[in-house]
């Protein structure tokens, strides 16, 4: 019998008794060699990730969010540049456009994959375009664990001069439409990984870029050590020092001359951070195919159970992403409900299945996403930008999707029968909810 947690979460991380072993491993290191940032297991972490996704090269630094704003500056997006994006997504995504000094611009999704809609992208690049605005970027969001670069956005990108960054927060270890592995470089000019508590695998808090253009990394590396140089190659002479007197000074002091010759920060990422992202790697693809089992699980029950003698609880309550299985990294667990038919609102639905009283289920759920441009700094857009910008393009699908959305509990470790549980804690509300049992 299967342990149900008495509250169920949307979400956690997995650790196994390796994980905590590589991670003391780190601290326990009893050489002259032992680091705590900067060292072998960083690199380690790069390699396994290079290979996994077979992208040339792969920048690990300390978020997802980390990686997105070195990616834009790699890109060279600064002030006033307009990079296109979906609002169907965490915050970061939009804000790390904001900290370049760009303006975001919102395209609409398609209502099952909850990616960029290649026709509302051409919108906005059209809409650019007419209004002598110049855009920089499209960050592509992989939502959900579904990946959503393409080459039909690759070639339209490419046909108005704009790069693509692929927001794969929730996508390490999912595959694109032909089947290659996401970040590989083949639709993305750089794809953003995080690596945070509850994404496909963990560092703690950690992300890696993945790129196959050797420049765009050595740009990436540059911002998030502080932006300084280290190969004397590349130092600007005036104040560079000669080879020679380097290595002298290298062997004299131990020291090593650096050069700061960008803006950037300490993106870096810890050993101890980078030692559980490797020892999570060894189990990419087993925590995918169980988060799978699970989705698969839910999709059947939701089918299954009925609501009435005909129409099932999935006429209801609406998986998305069902054509991705086999391809997601099945990071979530998206539904759609309509509130009006049920006759109750999102909040109360959601607060009566987390209560742990004698009328709660326990099982916690989550909105993802409230769209970005609702938040208070972005409805207060005037501030940073031309109200047209953000009026450009409609989004009824990212309006319609977010008042429906709801997230049900999925994590590698979640037990089959508590997906159960939460089938049958939404049948009985369902249930309720039809009766009007509920007083909104
Ligand atoms: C879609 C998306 N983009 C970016 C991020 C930022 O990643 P991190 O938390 O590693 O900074 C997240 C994290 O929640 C995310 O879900």
């Amino acid at each position: 019998m299967e342990d149900i947690p008495e509250v169920i979460p949307y979400a956690r991380h997995s650790l196994h008794d390796d994980d905590m072993r590589a991670v003391m491993e780190v601290l326990r290191e009893d050489s002259a060699s032992q680091r705590l940032t900067q060292g072998f297991r960083t690199s380690r972490l790069e390699v396994l990730i290079r290979e996994y996704t077979t992208a040339e090269h792969a920048v690990a630094c300390s978020s997802g969010t980390a990686g997105l704003h070195a990616s834009l500056f790699a890109l060279g997006v600064s002030t006033n540049d307009i990079v296109i994006t979906s609002g169907i997504s965490f915050c970061s995504t939009a804000n790390v456009v904001r900290h370049c000094g760009g303006v975001p611009l919102f395209a609409d999704i398609d209502e099952d994959a909850l990616g960029l809609c290649p026709r509302s992208v051409r919108e906005a690049l059209e809409w650019a375009k007419e209004n002598g605005k110049r855009v920089k970027a499209v960050i592509v969001v992989s939502m959900g664990g579904v990946a959503h670069a393409s080459a039909e956005l690759r070639d339209l990108c490419k046909a108005y001069g704009c790069r693509i960054v692929e927001d794969a927060a929730h996508t390490l270890g999912g595959r694109y439409a032909d089947g290659r592995a996401v970040g590989c470089g083949e639709y993305a000019d750089i794809t953003v990984f995080s690596l945070h508590a509850i994404k496909p695998i963990t560092s703690g808090e950690g992300g890696v870029a993945t790129t196959n253009d050797e420049e765009l990394a050595r740009r990436m590396r540059l911002f998030c050590n502080h932006g300084i140089e280290r190969d004397v190659r590349r130092f600007k002479d005036d104040v560079a020092l000669s080879a020679r007197e380097m290595a002298a000074q290298k062997m004299t002091y131990g020291y090593q001359h650096y050069q700061m010759q960008v803006l950037g920060l300490n993106y870096r990422m810890s050993e101890l951070h980078a030692a559980l992202g490797c020892s999570q790697m060894r189990r990419i693809d087993s925590k995918r195919d169980r988060r799978k089992e699970l989705a698969e699980r839910y999709d059947r029950l939701l089918d299954d159970i009925l609501i009435d003698d005909v129409n099932p609880l999935s006429s209801i309550i609406k998986p998305l992403q069902r054509n991705y299985r086999e391809r997601s990294a099945h990071h979530l667990y998206v539904t759609t409900i309509d509130w009006h038919r049920l006759a109750i609102n999102r909040k109360r639905f959601m607060q009566t299945l987390a209560n742990t009283g004698k009328d709660g289920y326990g099982i916690c759920t989550q909105v993802h996403y409230i769209p970005i441009y609702e938040h208070p700094y972005y409805r207060e857009a005037a501030k940073f930008t031309e109200r047209a910008l953000f009026e450009a393009v409609k989004l009824p699908r990212s309006a319609e999707y977010a008042k429906r959305a709801l997230s049900l509990p999925l994590f590698t470790d979640m037990p089959l029968s508590a997906v159960e549980r939460v089938v049958d804690a939404l049948k009985e509300l369902v249930d309720n909810c039809l009766k009007r049992d509920f007083k909104l």
